[in-house]
């Protein structure tokens, strides 16, 4: 398995793998491909990696800027994050998550932020922290990384390209 940025010809792939790995999520929107595309087509996606395996992709995260108390700096949101649901458990999605990380990481980022379950993002050193929120998402279900500088605190919101409701 090889890690490496999208490519403008993977696009319909990563839409079809997003779409593949949402679907029996349960609190899916439904609208994961789309947040993709929107944020793709915004100039937001800073960071788009594929896992390919013969060929095939297999897996993708997506990064995109945040703001803080509606100041853009230099804060990231990770997601959506997807493997194809008969290659899951088997690492891929943090393989993805760790490059992700490190390529943010050294190329100045500060930090990033995930919503998504802390069992899973615990393990990349994510935790939630109350003085930093979103919205009225559970403080346990809403975390971040520190990589560099103060501690924020503040209300975060994610790029337009998450508006689901603009998408549906
Ligand atoms: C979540 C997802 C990206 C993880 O990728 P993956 O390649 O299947 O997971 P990995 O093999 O890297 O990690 C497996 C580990 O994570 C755990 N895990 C997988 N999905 C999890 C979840 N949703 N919550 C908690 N733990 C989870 C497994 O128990 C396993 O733990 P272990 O190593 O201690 O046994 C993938 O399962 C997926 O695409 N799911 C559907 C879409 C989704 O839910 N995206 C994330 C939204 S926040």
């Amino acid at each position: 398995m090889i890690i490496r940025p999208e490519r403008d010809r993977d696009t319909p792939a990563i839409h079809a793998l997003t779409d593949a790995a949402f679907q029996d999520v349960p609190h899916s929107s439904g609208t994961e491909a789309a947040i993709v595309d929107a944020l793709r087509d915004a100039g937001a996606l800073t960071l788009s990696l594929v896992a390919e395996e013969q060929g095939r992709i297999v897996g993708h995260v997506a990064f995109s800027p945040v703001t803080i108390n509606g100041e853009a700096g230099r804060w990231f949101g990770l997601g959506p994050v997807s493997v194809e649901p008969g290659e899951q458990r088997r690492g891929i999605g943090q393989a993805l998550i760790r490059e992700g990380l490190d390529r943010l990481r050294n190329t100045g980022a500060e930090g990033c932020v995930v919503l998504g379950d802390p069992a899973y993002y615990r393990r990349f050193g994510f935790i939630s922290d109350p003085k930093l929120h979103y919205g009225d998402v559970p403080p346990e279900y809403f975390q971040r990384l520190t990589f560099t500088g103060a501690m924020p605190e503040g209300e975060i919101a994610f790029h337009a390209g998450f508006d689901t409701s603009r998408l549906i």
